[in-house]
């Protein structure tokens, strides 16, 4: 098999897209990002990515950012906001980028996916997710999926609201958090290996802790300046009821607190490298430098 030098990512502008973008880049793959706001795109991405404007609804532009690529990375989600009848990228959009990658010879595919994929919710997120598997597994193009626990960026993207640092419920179950920078180099492997074509990798850090203990460590090496606020999950559910960011938000943590996550993910860190990143290096790192090019 023809070694994978060129790789398009979709997605890269995102919280989870932008570390594999950089860790990509610095393995020395030729990265090309396919986004939908090239400007955006070139404030946060290294300057040596080629930026291509595309979008997941639009199957033409997909296949004209995929022209020559031996690879795809999608980082993709589903947005809060969305409801079920929605176009999703993860669903007909992901049917665009399949056609236009096989259209344009696209020998692998990479897809990041969630280690909640697998309980047995019936909510039409989950399903959209597992769904994808199925789509990508018979799509007749080489894969690679990712499954990760909680990335340690969500607790500072997602979780901190001004000077708080939002939680809410609270987890039966320990997960193995792990810096997007770790993840990053994880997949550079991956794409590396030509024996990744064909597998799937369970993504985990280095401790586990639930989530009340990774916000209070968090929270305590940035300098104590964040202050936790606790809000019931009940309280969630009920404002999902006039809300559909509210009702993602309490389906999402509910499926990631109750989540019995074990540790799965020794054959990754034997064939991908082990990560390394506390939560206290994530929380004391130069963010600066991690996002230099951001305005
Ligand atoms: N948070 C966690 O701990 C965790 C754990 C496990 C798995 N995950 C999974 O990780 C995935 C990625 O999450 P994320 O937080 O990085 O997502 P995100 O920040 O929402 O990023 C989504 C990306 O998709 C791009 N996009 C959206 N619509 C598009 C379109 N029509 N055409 C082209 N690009 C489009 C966005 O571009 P724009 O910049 O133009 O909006 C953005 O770059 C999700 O599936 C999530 O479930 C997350």
């Amino acid at each position: 098999m023809k070694p994978i030098r060129k790789i398009a990512v979709i997605g890269a502008t995102g919280m989870l897209g932008l570390p594999v973008v950089r860790a990509l880049a610095e393995a020395g793959f030729e990265v090309t990002a396919l986004v939908r706001n090239p400007d955006k795109a070139r404030r946060v991405l290294p300057s040596k990515v080629v930026v291509v404007e595309a979008d997941v609804r639009d199957v033409a532009s997909l296949r004209c950012g995929l022209a020559g690529q031996d690879a795809v990375y999608l980082s993709l989600s589903v947005a809060p906001g969305e409801a079920p009848g929605d176009f999703h990228t993860e669903e007909q959009g992901l049917e665009n980028i399949l056609a236009a990658a096989r259209d344009a010879g696209v020998g692998r595919i990479a897809y990041l996916s969630a280690l909640v994929h697998d309980t047995d919710s019936r909510w039409w997120v989950i399903d959209i997710w597992r769904k994808a598997l199925v789509r990508i597994k018979v799509s007749g193009i080489a894969y690679t999926i990712f499954y990760p626990s909680n990335f340690m960026e969500t607790l500072e993207q997602r979780h901190v609201v001004g000077k708080r640092m939002m939680m809410l419920g609270r987890a039966e179950h320990p997960n193995y958090w792990i810096a997007g920078d770790d993840y990053g180099r994880q997949v550079a492997k991956a794409f590396a290996l030509p024996a990744a074509a064909g597998r799937e990798y369970v993504i985990q850090g280095p401790e586990a802790l639930t989530y009340d203990e990774a916000a209070e460590r968090y929270v305590e090496a940035t300098g104590g300046g964040l202050k936790i606020m606790r809000v019931p999950l009940w309280l969630v559910r009920l404002g999902g009821l006039f809300s559909r960011e509210l009702d993602f938000n309490a389906r999402i943590m509910q499926a990631v607190l109750n989540y019995p996550e074990t540790f799965k993910a020794q054959d990754t860190w034997d064939e991908l490298g082990a990560p390394a990143t506390t939560i206290e290096a994530f929380a004391r790192r130069d963010s600066k430098a991690a996002y230099a090019t951001c305005s």
